[in-house]
């Protein structure tokens, strides 16, 4: 069997009860937008297509969004946008999609607010409507109260989908609930778009009155019955987003398990991009990754790291309450390095083997060479440091001059002192040793021991002032 897929998402509405000016679908859930995680499972699908039906808030959803990655090896999925305005009903918001779908495939219809689906579920839907039938997706639900029912006749055979303010008093006992999502061959689709009214409760125009035209046509009507109740959860408000986070996160830190990954608790682990661990990696508490981190074998991350666009190598160690952040130029940290406590690595800090930085360490945009410390109070930004150097506590570089930054080269088994200033561009030369606080403003040779600071001076006998008597 093989068919096209085009993906419906709906996300015109306006999500009052979030209670923000940001676009329900554009609020985020594991670092991403809601809609893109809906976006995202279509590709995994191997669609042909998305169609976002936007409305509220539409150019600001339209920008928050993006295309898929495709898989490998497989076609990009197209991603169109169209305006429902206003929103008279799922089923209006259908019909505005109705015109970006071709007859050949089949519909799958989602929402940009239901975030968790997983594929494997979908595929199962689509593999149900087989490009023939139409397939529902459905749950049980002990309280089934809002959401439309499942209405089955004696032998079972879906008949209708009623809503709640449409539904009977026996109706409302059903509690087998239509989750939003449904697998529709296009062509049949369009035709009972055609045919959609509003003469209902709410005077909207319902997409689940298709399931009584097909019916009525003789189309077989299949419902994909599951008990996972999250993968149909809707967001309304931000208590349930919080709620889709947690269940997101621990779904996120069960397959890091599975992985080998040592995590000290799963309930406090937030991964809000991609995490790919090597083995025996271990992550104590309450650490935040963010954008893309992989973790080489072994690697200890300590309780309270937050760590964003870095690639950690085998057996380096981050102690507790360290900020690692590359945004868009990365950070590397090299075998065996030992980074923090209390460390920050900004964009383009590249750490080689065996590098140590201590607490209240910054370094920004500087490769540091195999073996180089810097262990306490101190900020490298715009450097070069060679293999075992030592830079000593409270020691910066002054890279920016008040308009431009410059560079400070520190070469091999150079020694700084404690508080020093290198005052950029500058360079120290090979094996050389600068004074505690010195501060440098010519390049040193090498070997050579480079002092810039007053001469003490020892005054004998000096009399401190005595407070005056009154
Ligand atoms: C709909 C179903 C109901 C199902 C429930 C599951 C209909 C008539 N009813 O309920 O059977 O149990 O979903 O959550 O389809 N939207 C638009 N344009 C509109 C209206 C809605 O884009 O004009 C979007 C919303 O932004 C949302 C999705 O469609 O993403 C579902 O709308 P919502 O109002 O939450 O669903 P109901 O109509 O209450
Ligand atoms: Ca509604």
């Amino acid at each position: 069997m093989s068919f096209q897929v085009d993906v419906v998402v709906m996300a015109a509405g306006k999500g009052t009860r979030m209670k923000s000016l940001r676009p329900k679908v554009l609020h985020r859930l594991g670092g991403r937008a809601l809609a893109q995680h809906v976006i995202d499972c279509a590709a995994r699908l191997s669609a042909r297509s998305v169609v976002v039906i936007t409305g509220h808030g539409a150019e600001q959803v339209e920008a928050g969004l993006s295309a898929p990655a495709a898989a490998p090896g497989a076609a990009a999925t197209a991603l169109k946008y169209v305006r429902q305005e206003p929103q008279l009903g799922t089923g209006h918001a259908v019909q505005q999609a109705a015109p970006a779908l071709p007859d050949d495939g089949v519909t799958l219809v989602l929402s940009g607010d239901v975030p968790l689906t997983q594929s494997d579920t979908l595929q199962a839907l689509l593999d149900l409507c087989a490009g023939e039938r139409l397939a529902l997706l459905t749950l049980d639900m002990p309280n089934p109260t809002g959401y439309g029912r499942i209405v089955r006749a004696e032998g079972g055979a879906v008949q209708a989908i009623v809503e709640q303010k449409d539904a009977s008093e026996a109706q409302r006992a059903i509690t087998e609930i239509y989750s939003g999502i449904m697998a529709v061959p296009t062509r049949l689709l369009k035709g009972w778009l055609a045919r959609l009214d509003n003469q209902n409760a709410q005077g909207e125009y319902y997409l689940t009155d298709v399931v009584k035209f097909a019916v009525g046509d003789g189309v077989s009507v299949q419902a994909h019955r599951i008990d996972d109740a999250v993968q149909v959860a809707g967001v309304n408000s931000p208590l349930q987003l919080a709620e889709l986070e947690r269940a997101y996160q621990l779904r996120v830190a069960e397959t890091l398990m599975v992985q080998g990954t040592r995590l000290a608790d799963p309930a406090r682990l937030d991964v809000r991009g991609t995490l790919v661990c090597g083995q025996d990696v271990e992550i104590d508490v309450n650490c935040v990754f963010e954008g893309r981190v992989v973790l080489g074998d072994g690697v200890r991350v300590g309780a309270n790291c937050v760590i964003a666009n870095a690639v950690i190598e085998a057996g380096a160690v981050i102690h507790p309450f360290t900020h690692i952040d590359g945004e868009k130029l990365g950070v590397s940290v090299g075998p065996g390095a030992l980074v923090g406590p209390f460390a920050r690595l900004r964009p383009g800090a590249k750490l080689g083997a065996e590098v140590h930085i201590g607490n209240f360490v910054e370094v920004k945009n500087s490769t540091l060479a195999a073996g180089a410390k810097a262990n306490h109070l101190a900020y490298l930004g715009d450097a070069d440091v060679g293999e075992r150097v030592n830079y000593g506590a409270g020691s910066i570089t002054a890279n920016y001059d008040g308009a431009n930054k410059h560079r400070t080269v520190i070469e091999a088994d150079v020694h700084v002192g404690s508080n020093c200033v290198l005052v950029a561009p500058v360079t120290l030369g090979a094996g050389g040793t600068v004074g505690g606080g010195s501060t440098i403003t010519k390049s040193t040779p090498p070997g050579a021991l480079s002092v810039a600071r007053g001469k003490q001076v020892n005054l004998e006998n000096w009399q401190r002032p005595q407070k005056k008597k009154s």
